[in-house]
């Protein structure tokens, strides 16, 4: 998701920022910019689409003279890919050119408050903000401008900012955004990682939340948020660029999995106001809500999965009925379908042949369409009524991870807030809207918990057929468990509805019969327990995915995966991570191209 890049010294700027926004194009990007500053003219030049046309436009930096800049790759969040709304922003006053990365949660106020005080806006970023404040509160002194300007944001950012009164500086400040700075000879950097660096050099300062840097050709001072000077030690980078690129991680998937709190977070917490949940995009009435008797989810792959998770909850919470449909199915169902029925299509890359047509044979039916989807701007999110973005940064990885958890964090967000609206959440809105609150925080836990996770894949992954057990919820998790093992780590890997074994699969099992058991969701929990001992009675090996601390399934299964104590209403999305990791290990163990996996492609555009 966006990246940033800064330098100050003795060469031209623009050719080393064109460069470091190179190296930054993994983080996925849909239009990039930079900012040069010559004596104390800032020069700006932006682009849609990729880096090379930034190239194009400015002569390989020729066009743009100047040796200090900050750069900017954009993955397009407030407001559509447009070189308007493309970084860096300028200052109505030509002083400031700002580039950030992140999400600035109180942006919509601070527009207003800006407006109101004469500001012109040019973008509908939230970023542009920044640069308004940062010129309110100059007054000659662009430190001071700084401190005051982040004691207003609220959200995550990591900021690059240039002064048309201080040729030479670049300032940089760090907020729960990635952003680290690079330490040379007569020469500084800032970046959102090392990538953007290592090819200039590897001493590096890591920033802290909270803290800023205020960099010229020969120095590097670091404050905390009061300005205060902070000592630092410069650290040296070991990584090679392609390692680099994987911020450290072996592979995508793996990264991917590790964001997930921060992702999952981004997806949740703008979507809470005032102890309630709202989502701007969505344009929905009171009466137009009761006027829906029924919800129809669909999709494809994970996001199907995703929507067989979610239907519980909706129907839990918003007591509307949902059924949910392969998008590949629908679309030639003859489907009944009214202008009752609410569509919600689910997509990551918004671009997934079946589940287009799906939502083309719906909307002629009547349906409202509602597409929760990743990639801004995609031909779902534009052909849907409306488009609800799941921020969960680009993902590079084939077999999707965050991607599948922060739609399922969607899905969970509209129950509460249907549930809500409708009148069947009296007396419990501030519970669900805490556990909501919890699970970036649950996710991280569970991803911490797990560390015995590389031993039973090393177990494991010689079995030549895996089979995962799980009722209601939890056999929707176990489904995308299965798919995860399938795709990267080529097992054969088959979900079964628990209740269902005696109906013919557990003619299979058999002696040392890898049997994984998701067995989370207390409702059903004694149902599942009976199933474990079903199968352990025909000589079943059982991997049981529970809470910590359920001695219970712990003194029944042979192994086990935990999941912290969660609200149960929202623990699938907490399951899922054991199980993304079992795949991704196991994957290892059997030495697949996991972040590529034979036959795959990250986005389906054909039927
Ligand atoms: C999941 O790991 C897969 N790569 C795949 O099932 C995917 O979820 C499916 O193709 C749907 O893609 P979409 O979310 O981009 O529509």
């Amino acid at each position: 998701m966006c990246g940033i890049v800064g330098y100050t010294g003795v060469q031209g700027a623009a050719p080393i920022l064109l460069e470091g926004l190179q190296k930054l194009e993994y983080r996925g990007y849909d239009s990039a910019g930079i900012a040069v500053m010559e004596d104390s003219r800032i020069l700006v030049s932006k682009v849609t689409g990729r880096i090379v046309n930034l190239c194009e436009k400015t002569q390989n930096g020729a066009a743009v003279p100047g040796s200090t800049g900050i750069g900017h790759t954009r993955w397009a969040t407030h407001g559509a890919p447009t070189e308007k709304n493309a970084h860096p922003h300028l200052s109505n006053d030509g002083r400031f050119a700002v580039v950030h990365n992140g999400i600035i949660e109180n942006y919509r106020a601070l527009r207003e408050e800006l407006i109101s005080k004469g500001y012109v806006f040019e973008s509908e970023t939230d970023t542009e903000v920044i640069v308004h404040l940062m010129e309110m509160y100059y007054h000659g002194d662009v430190k001071e401008a700084l401190i005051r300007t982040s004691n207003r944001l609220h959200g995550s950012y990591a900021l690059g900012v240039i002064c048309s009164e201080e040729p030479g500086k670049i300032y940089a400040v760090r907020e729960s955004s990635p952003l680290i700075l690079g330490v040379g000879v007569q020469e500084n950097y800032f970046a959102s990682d090392v990538t953007a660096l290592v090819n200039h050099t590897r001493n590096v300062i890591y920033l802290e939340d909270g803290e800023f840097a205020e960099i010229s050709g020969d120095q590097v001072s670091v404050y905390d948020c009061l300005g205060q000077p902070i000592p630092k030690k410069i650290a040296r980078i070991a990584w090679d660029v392609q390692a680099a690129e994987k911020g450290g991680y072996e592979h995508f998937m793996l990264k991917e999995i590790m964001e997930q709190p921060g992702a999952v977070k981004a997806t949740i917490t703008p979507r809470i106001r005032d102890g309630r949940v709202f989502f701007e995009e969505l344009k929905l009435s009171d009466d137009e809500l009761r006027q829906i008797t029924r919800i129809v989810i669909t999709a494809c792959g994970s996001a199907y999965y995703a929507g067989c998770s979610g239907k519980y909850v909706l129907e839990q919470l918003a007591r509307i009925p949902v059924e949910v449909e392969l998008a590949s199915e629908l679309r030639y169902s003859n489907p009944l379908i009214d202008d009752h029925t609410l569509l919600i299509a689910i997509s990551q890359s918004g671009e997934t042949a079946d589940t287009i047509a799906a939502i083309k044979e719906c909307k002629k039916r009547g349906a409202r369409t509602l597409a929760i989807v990743n990639v801004v701007g995609s031909t779902i999110a534009q052909l849907a009524d409306y488009a609800v973005y799941t921020w969960a940064g680009p993902e590079i990885a084939v077999a999707t991870t965050k991607g599948f958890t922060t739609q399922l964090s969607v899905l969970y967000l509209l129950a509460v807030l249907f549930a809500d609206r409708l009148g069947y959440l009296v007396g419990r809105s501030a519970e669900m809207i805490a556990a909501l609150q919890q699970i970036p925080m649950y996710i991280q836990q569970a991803i911490d918990m797990n560390h015995r996770i590389p031993r039973l894949a090393n177990k494991y992954h010689k079995n030549h057929s895996l089979f995962f057990i799980g009722r209601n919820t939890d056999y929707a998790i176990a489904l995308e468990g299965a798919l995860k093992m399938k795709e990267i780590s080529y097992l054969h890997a088959e979900a079964y509805a628990a209740g269902e074994l005696k109906h013919g699969t557990i003619a299979l099992i058999e002696d040392h019969q890898p049997v994984i058991a998701v067995c989370c969701n207390p409702a059903v929990m004694e149902k599942t327990m009976n199933n474990i001992i079903e199968v352990k009675a025909r000589g079943a090996e059982v991997l049981a995915l529970t809470f910590r601390n359920n001695q219970k399934i712990v003194s029944a299964a042979d192994d086990f995966l935990f999941i912290p104590d969660v609200n149960p209403v929202f623990a699938a999305v907490i399951e899922i991570i054991p199980l993304q990791l079992l795949a991704y290990y196991t994957a290892k163990e059997n030495k697949c191209d996991i972040d590529k996996p034979r036959n795959l492609a990250k986005s389906v555009t054909v039927e």
